[in-house]
């Protein structure tokens, strides 16, 4: 095995270089989600500037019939990004060396040992939380050429996707923290203590309070009207003229106004957590357009996940590849559809209670007939942050193509169970002839419909009957 991250991406520069010199042709596949989009985007852009003959496609996971496709593709080179984990052995069979994997996804102990698969994990580093696909390939992107530094705004966006702004007051840790200074300190990126309300520079003043769930606020999240009484009654000017200010226009005085308002209607419990959590580093792009869903950090990345899971991943990739023409206006329609889509989606799932069954560690949620597969992760997040499911993994299926069942689970905030999603998802997903993997609060598994029964009674034994944390499945 290669000693240090170093080391693989010096081979990977190796290979990439007889790759343009020998005029071979490069394929990138990636995720759809944001941290797919945004590493197949910065490890195109880096090869396509080292001279390389260079597509990017993106898939929804990687499975045997994605690798027999890559097989027959007539493109000489595979770069695989945010997607691999667990496929090393079949990358091997069917492409031989014309591969590498850039990712950061828990992968099963044997592939630590194939020199092509470039994983976080392998080099000690928590993919988890200290660098996402976007960063590996920004890594990967810098070797080939330093130039590339230039990129490191867009691997923010990844971790950010990735909700990898775990760190003190949403701060990044690790590598992802070198990430964020390289783009500040190239000018891209601006990094502040601020108010955390989201669409802060989209939404109109009352919409982003109610659509800031994290902090929850009992009476203002998901309450607009609620949210407009109380900022009429902090003194703030909501409307320039006809138009709706929106977070990122208030100056420190009216910040202040606000936080007074939020912290008097919630005195009492919580309030010093919810204060707390009100305020965080914000990621903000100063070379976007002031009021463009491109200028903070947070937008960004919601904007790229649901061009990928309304399966226009293309548009994520035109616009982190520079496009700011008709692909933005295509950005813009495809959030407002996205959006919509989840207001019917969880509307649904509220009001037909029989799809959730609720027990003190887990709430499991049928989705089928209604959530599409490539919307499921963020269903699953969305339940996954409500308060009333605090401490809890949150597990949601529906019916996925070809006769199969998407699972889609995650750990909710505060959830503090010893079961690690990836090994339940990847070990079960086996059990079953299924795929699965993930990382340690967030994975997915994919079965056909006929193992169904199977795979539930394998999760009520690992996970409803599972009461205490240090359960290592
Ligand atoms: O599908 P879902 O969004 O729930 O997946 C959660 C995480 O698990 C994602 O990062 C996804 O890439 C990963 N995953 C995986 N292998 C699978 C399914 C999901 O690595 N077979």
């Amino acid at each position: 095995m290669e000693k240090s991250l170093d080391q693989a991406l010096a081979n990977f520069k190796d290979k990439i270089a007889d790759c343009i010199k020998s005029k071979k042709s490069i394929s990138v596949i990636t995720h759809i989600d944001c941290d797919g989009i945004t590493s197949g985007s910065i490890i195109s852009k880096a090869l396509i500037r080292a001279g390389a003959n260079c597509t990017v496609t993106t898939a929804k996971e990687l499975n045997k019939k994605v690798i027999e496709k890559l097989r027959e593709d007539h493109r000489d080179f595979h770069v695989i990004t945010d997607l691999g984990g667990g496929f090393g052995k079949a990358l091997d069979e069917n492409l031989a060396d014309k591969w590498f994997v850039l990712d950061h996804h828990q992968i099963p102990q044997e592939e630590f040992d194939n020199e092509r698969v470039i994983n976080a994990w392998k080099y000690g580093i928590d993919g988890g939380t200290q660098i996402s696909a976007g960063g590996m390939a920004y890594q990967a992107a810098k070797v080939l050429d330093d130039k590339n530094t230039e990129l490191a705004w867009i691997a923010v966006v990844s971790a950010l996707g990735d909700r990898q702004d775990q760190g003190e007051k949403k701060s990044f840790t690790g590598i992802n923290l070198e990430i964020a200074n390289a783009a500040k300190n190239s000018g891209q990126m601006e990094i502040d203590l601020d108010l955390l309300l989201v669409g802060r520079e989209t939404r109109p003043l009352p919409d982003a309070l109610a659509f800031t769930s994290q902090p929850f606020i009992e009476g203002l999240t998901w309450n607009r009207d609620a949210c407009l009484s109380l900022l009429n009654s902090s003194g703030i000017k909501l409307k320039d003229g006809g138009r709706w200010r929106v977070p990122a226009e208030l100056n420190e005085d009216e910040k202040r106004m606000v936080i007074e308002s939020i912290s008097k209607f919630t005195s009492g419990k919580n309030a010093t957590e919810i204060m707390d959590e009100l305020i965080g580093y914000t990621y903000t792009f100063p070379r976007e357009d002031r009021g463009s869903f491109l200028r903070d950090g947070r937008e960004f990345s919601t904007m790229l996940n649901s061009c990928g899971r309304i399966q226009k991943a293309g548009v994520g990739i035109a616009i982190c590849m520079g496009d700011r023409t008709k692909m933005l206006k295509e950005g813009e329609n495809i959030l407002v559809e996205y959006r919509k889509m989840i207001r019917n989606y969880m509307n649904i799932i509220a009001n037909e209670r029989w799809r959730t069954s609720d027990t003190t560690n887990c709430v499991m949620v049928n989705a089928e007939g209604i959530v599409p597969e490539t919307m499921t992760g963020t269903i699953s997040s969305l339940i996954a942050g409500s308060p009333k499911n605090a401490g809890k993994i949150v597990i949601l299926r529906t019916d996925g193509e070809e006769g199969t069942i998407k699972f889609s689970s995650r750990k909710s905030y505060s959830c503090k169970s010893g079961i690690n999603l990836s090994n339940l998802m990847r070990t079960g997903a086996e059990k079953f002839e299924g795929v699965g993997g993930g990382h340690d609060a967030a994975a997915g598994a994919r079965i056909t419909k006929d193992k169904l029964d199977g795979f539930l009674d394998y999760l009520e034994q690992n996970v409803l009957n599972v009461q205490s944390a240090g359960n290592s499945q």
